[in-house]
This record gives C-alpha cells, structure tokens and sequence, in this order.
C-alpha cells in the first residue's frame, strides 16, 4: 500500500467526516441566522420555478441511488433473488433520469445565477466553491451513470469496490485494496465528493437539515382580503 493510498482512501475520509462533524457544529453556534437555503425567490422566480424543482428532485433521487449503491452489500440485493443484472439496469436507467434532471435543473439555476444581476449580486465566495464541487459532482457522476454505467459493454461492478470501501470506512477497517481496485472515474468522483462533504457545512446547503417540519402540525393560515371585491360583498360590508 503506498503512501499516496493511505492519503486518499484513509485520511482524506476521515478528514473530511471530521470537518463535516466539527464544521456544522461551528457553524451552528457562530452563524445561525446565516443558516438556510438564502433563497433568491424575491429577486428572479421565473426561471427558478422550474429549475429548482428539477435540480432538487433529481439530487435527492441521485442521493437515494448513492444509499442504495453504497449502503447496500451486492450479497443483500443477491438474497432477494434481484440478480446483478437486473440491478445493474434498474441503476443505471434510475441513475441516467436522475443525473439528466439534476443537470437541466442545475444549467437552469447557474445560467439565473450568472445572467440576472440581482441574483448574480448575493452569490458569496462560499457559494463559488459549491457550485464549483456541484457542477463538478454532477457532471462527472452523469458521465459515470451513462459512460460507465449505461452504454459501456462491460459495465463495472462499484458495489465490490467502492461499495465495499465506503462501508469499511464506518467500521473503521478501511479496505483500501477495494478503492485501487475501482476504475478511475469512480476513484475520481469519490475524491471529489469528499471535499464536498469537507465544505458542506460552510455552504448554503445546511439548508438540508432545516425542513419545515412545524407546518404538518401547524393550524391552517386564513387567507382574507382586506377589501371587498364584489358589490355584493360590500353591501354585506365583507372584510
Ligand atoms: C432536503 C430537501 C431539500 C429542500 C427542502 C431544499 C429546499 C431549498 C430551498 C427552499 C431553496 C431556496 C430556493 C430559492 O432560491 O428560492 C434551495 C436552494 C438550493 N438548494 Fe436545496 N433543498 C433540499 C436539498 C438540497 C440538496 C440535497 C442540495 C444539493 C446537494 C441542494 C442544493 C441547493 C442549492 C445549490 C440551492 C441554491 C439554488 C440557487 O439559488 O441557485 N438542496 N433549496
């Protein structure tokens, strides 16, 4: 094992998880009102409508993908009579959807980003290095889903590899020989993803941790109008 393996597939994981820890604790305690999506609706919204939607469904069904890819062992989804190939389709035509609507939603909020002034004017340093890991990430992990993944003749099995390696991770018996065994691009894109997890917590994305759980419970808002709209109405002297 070289020295260049102990750096990438053990320190730098166990670096960039403590940061991740460490750093949503600082930032909780220094900058709770910095905390949240800083949403720009008020300054542009017709092309957020659609772009943010398109951008937040697909990441989140790419999350789920990576949970599934990387939390479960080949051996489990075997048990339950799926077979590797039915998998490997389900994946990569999930994967494929998912990457492609992250992208159209992603060119969406970077071009609102860069064209509209207004917006253009409250994008912070912070928010550079995230969409910079983020355009990255998601081109990258898109080319992986189709180039790797959906039309390569002889698709890699990542569950064995990567897979193997991130579980070895968290029971603190790292299996580097399973990360030099995978093919370049996933080695590539797993490195990237832990610098991105390094500056999570430093980013606008903390906002995934602050769902408005408060309106399930909540009581209903009443919406009245101030003035009467119809005559009828005023005659009732409606408010
Ligand atoms: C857990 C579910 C999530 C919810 C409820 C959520 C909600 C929101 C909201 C309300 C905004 C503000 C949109 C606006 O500007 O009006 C936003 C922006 C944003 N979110 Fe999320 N989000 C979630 C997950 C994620 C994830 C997983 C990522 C990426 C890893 C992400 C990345 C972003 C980015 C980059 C923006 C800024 C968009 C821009 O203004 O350019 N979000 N999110």
């Amino acid at each position: 094992m070289s020295a260049g393996d102990v750096l990438l597939w053990i320190i730098l994981p166990y670096v960039a998880l403590a940061t991740f820890v460490v750093g949503h604790w600082w930032r909780y305690r220094t900058d709770r009102f910095g905390w949240g999506a800083r949403s720009t609706q008020l300054l542009e919204r017709r092309i957020l409508g659609w772009a943010s939607p398109a951008f937040h469904f697909g990441i989140l069904a790419a999350a789920g993908g990576h949970v599934i890819g990387l939390v479960i062992p080949a051996s489990w989804t075997a048990s339950l009579g799926i077979s590797e190939n039915a998998y490997h389709w389900f994946a990569a035509v999930a994967g494929g959807l998912a990457g492609l609507l992250t992208v159209v939603g992603f060119v969406g909020l970077l071009y609102r980003r860069t064209t509209n002034d207004r917006v253009r004017r409250t994008t912070t340093p912070a928010d550079m290095v995230t969409y910079g890991l983020l355009t990255f990430l998601v081109l990258q992990g898109t080319y992986i889903a189709f180039g790797e993944n959906l039309l390569a003749d002889d698709a890699h099995h990542y569950r064995d590899t990567m897979g193997a390696w991130w579980r070895s991770l968290f029971a603190l018996d790292p299996d580097v020989d399973a990360a030099v065994a995978a093919p370049f691009m996933y080695q590539l894109h797993a490195v990237a993803a832990w610098a991105f997890w390094a500056f999570f917590p430093f980013s606008r994305l903390v906002h995934v941790w602050s769902l408005p759980w408060q309106y399930i419970g909540r009581p209903p808002i009443l919406y009245r109008r101030r003035f009467a709209t119809s005559r009828r109405a005023a005659r009732r002297g409606a408010r």
